[in-house]
């Protein structure tokens, strides 16, 4: 562990002073940036990376923070490859300065970054704010500022104080509603201020499977043909626990629209897990089940929030099963939001299980009804990458804004995720790990998918690279890496991978917005006094 770096003048010192931590050894490659271009973007575009607090701050036991569900989880021999914690992660509770430096250097304008809930409130909101915590993500959202970045913040993003889920089972109750929402009004009124962009929860689609059908991210509840825990029922429990956090997410919303926007003048959405699926076959068959596939993962989430009610294809395959909205919650649902939010990574092609011979689970109506596979006739969707499910198919991104532009007009879009990890096989030698050319072309394909799809009247406002630096990537520990910069798990050190120099010579390695108004910058200054 480091040594803590809290007072204004080393924070200041450090932010203007000191040129070693900037990216001067960058080559700038011509070459690369030629095919897609900063200028095929608007001016005001964001680009920045995305974080969230386990994967990346450490300082797990520090300052006050309680426990979370994901520290009890990691330290649970067998649950996470090479039983990895995010003890100490990168460090980034000690090491953000050096970090927000690094995405300065690189010319992003935007950071993503997501607020750990138990280092806010170690018993949410059964105990006292922990203001070493506040602290810090005022010291986090100061030096973006001061370097010209936007924060984007999650609010939540899979790590929640472990006492609630011992009171009261977590998102299974709708306990949790009120305690996101208690959460959710400390984050507007501590930092709200300068705070322009929320997003209130990440990937409640990913969650409700991961944790409650698959049983493989902590409460671990699942039941059989989906696997083997000790307590779920994996064909009811991912639609209560999505149906908690779409109300939490809404009461959040309409908390900040009464109480915080008209003052703050700032915007809230949701982060989803957005892939795209495509039919395995031309049979019409399976062209519905591609259609059915990203109504269960996209329209699952957004149809609530934006028209007030789930999608009638999963009432119909569901019935009962799927929880109800009464009235009074469609009307604080419905509406919502301000932008859409998707973390896109892959395409899937999908095949119809309606009327052909599929897997065991592929019959249950949770899964509804539709297999994906990223194999037709033999050959893959798409390169292989370090994630065994995701295959580099840039065309997906082109049309999943297509296809949330139909479904949800007049909405903007960010692109909150996308991002690549190289496949196990190519090696473990750090020059490999730095030489990414893999993950360049990844970036530079992706985004000619998105500018194709702006030409196209897709209203998309930002991209975020997942990751900043390479991270604990949860039940894959740190055995694959998604950041731009390489960090050294033994000593911490973080090195610019190609990708992060090929960023910096497409955006020209000068932010956008250098300063925001000096009003902000007086407050970052007094806060950083006072911590
Ligand atoms: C999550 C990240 C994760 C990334 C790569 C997304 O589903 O939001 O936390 O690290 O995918 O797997």
């Amino acid at each position: 562990m480091g040594t803590k770096i809290h007072p204004y003048f080393s924070f200041f010192l450090l932010l203007f002073l000191s040129p070693h931590l900037s990216l001067q050894s960058f080559a700038q490659n011509e070459d690369e940036a030629e095919e897609i271009k900063r200028s095929d973007f608007p001016d005001h575009f964001f680009f920045g990376t995305a974080t969230s607090s386990y994967q990346i701050e450490g300082g797990y036991v520090e300052d006050g923070r309680g426990m979370s569900n994901w520290d009890v989880f990691s330290h649970i021999p067998g649950k996470i490859k090479n039983d990895d914690t995010g003890d100490v992660a990168d460090d980034h509770y000690h090491r953000f300065l050096e970090d927000i430096e690094l995405m300065h250097s690189m010319g992003m304008n935007a950071y993503r970054f997501s607020i750990s809930w138990s280092r806010i409130l170690p018993k949410g909101r059964f105990g006292k704010v922990n203001r070493r915590g506040v602290t810090f993500y005022n010291n986090i959202i100061d030096g973006l500022l001061l370097k010209g970045i936007e924060p984007f913040v999650t609010i939540h993003h899979h790590d929640f104080p472990i006492e609630l889920d011992q009171r009261y089972g977590s998102w299974m109750s709708s306990q949790m509603q009120e305690d996101f929402v208690f959460f959710a009004k400390i984050c507007f009124e501590e930092f709200g201020d300068r705070v322009k962009y929320w997003i209130t929860i990440n990937e409640i689609n990913l969650v409700a499977i991961k944790a409650y059908l698959e049983g493989v991210y902590p409460p671990a509840h699942c039941s059989p043909p989906f696997g083997k825990c000790s307590t779920g029922n994996s064909d009811i429990e991912p639609l209560i626990v999505v149906h908690n956090m779409l109300l939490a997410h809404a009461k959040a919303v309409r908390l900040y629209r009464i109480h915080f926007h008209e003052k703050q003048g700032g915007s809230i959405g949701i982060a989803a897990c957005g892939h795209m699926y495509e039919p395995l076959t031309d049979h019409e068959f399976d062209k519905k089940a591609a259609d059915r596939a990203l109504i269960f993962n996209i329209a699952w989430v957004y149809d609530p929030i934006i028209y007030g009610d789930y999608p009638k294809e999963m009432r119909e395959l569901l019935g009962n099963q799927l929880p109800s909205f009464s009235n009074i919650e469609k009307n604080i649902i419905r509406g919502s939001l301000d932008y859409i939010g998707i973390n896109h990574y892959t395409t899937f092609y999908t095949k119809d299980c309606l009327h052909s011979t599929c897997s065991q689970g592929s019959y249950r109506p949770i899964k509804g009804f539709f297999e994906t596979t990223a194999y037709r006739d033999g050959v893959s969707i798409g390169d292989p990458t370090g994630e065994a499910r995701f295959f580099v198919v840039p065309r997906g991104l082109e049309e999943i804004i297509n296809y949330i532009k139909e479904r949800y007009p007049n909405k903007s879009i960010f692109i909150t995720e996308n991002g690549y990890s190289p496949p196990q096989g190519d090696g473990n030698k750090v020059e490999d790990i730095l030489n990414d050319t893999k993950r360049v072309n990844y970036h530079k394909n992706y985004l000619t998918s998105l500018a194709k799809a702006m030409r196209n009247g897709g209203d998309v406002r930002g991209y975020f690279v997942w990751s900043l630096m390479d991270n604990f990537e949860w039940i894959d520990g740190y055995t694959t890496r998604f950041g731009l910069l390489y960090v050294d798990l033994h000593t911490l050190e973080r090195r610019p991978k190609l990708s992060a120099q090929w960023f910096r010579s497409f955006l020209g390695g000068n932010p956008q917005r250098l300063v925001k108004s000096s009003s902000l910058i007086t407050n970052a200054s007094h806060s950083l006094m006072d911590a």
